[in-house]
């Protein structure tokens, strides 16, 4: 039983020690390049201000961040990555993710397609897109590589 909870402890210690160090894993940096990325664009609907509110619940970012991930990211990667982004949701702004489920219509091949595609610095700060966007290659590389870059290396 002491080991037990000793293990935990540890387990619960390390856990949180590599939140402090930001450490992303592997498996989930496509994800969080994406909606690291989208985070320099605005869009409308509710709510349009708060990170992790616009992130975890406005309609067209979320959609946006399900294309990009589409696009970019592997199947365990996509896995792996919304599995952070919806225990961050909960965890630092109480509030869920907007399922897939529920902007899947806005998600086919065919949207997709037709999805205007934006690159690093091409929406003025203060605009406010009506319409979900695909990120660029190079836009989704260049947050990529920042996200690789300010977090360190770690096995997962
Ligand atoms: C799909 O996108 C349009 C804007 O392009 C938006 O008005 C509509 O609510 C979206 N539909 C879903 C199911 O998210």
């Amino acid at each position: 039983m002491y080991s037990l909870w000793y293990l935990v402890a540890v387990v619960a210690l390390l856990a949180r020690t590599l939140d402090a160090a930001n450490i992303i894993p592997i498996s989930e940096r496509c994800v969080t390049a994406v909606y690291t990325a989208l985070n320099y664009i605005s869009f409308v609907g509710e709510p349009t201000a708060g990170l992790w509110q616009t992130t975890c619940q406005n309609r067209l970012k979320v959609t946006s961040i399900y294309a990009a991930s589409e696009v970019y990211c592997r199947e365990d990667e996509i896995l792996a990555g919304f599995t952070r982004l919806n225990n961050l949701c909960c965890d630092t702004a109480n509030i869920e993710l907007l399922s897939k489920h529920s902007v899947a219509d806005n998600l086919t091949d065919e949207r997709l397609r037709q999805m205007k595609i934006v690159d690093f610095q091409e929406v003025l700060r203060g605009e406010l897109l009506d319409f979900p966007v695909l990120l660029s290659p190079t836009y989704y590389d260049r947050t990529f590589r920042t996200v690789v870059s300010t977090t360190q290396t770690s096995a997962s």
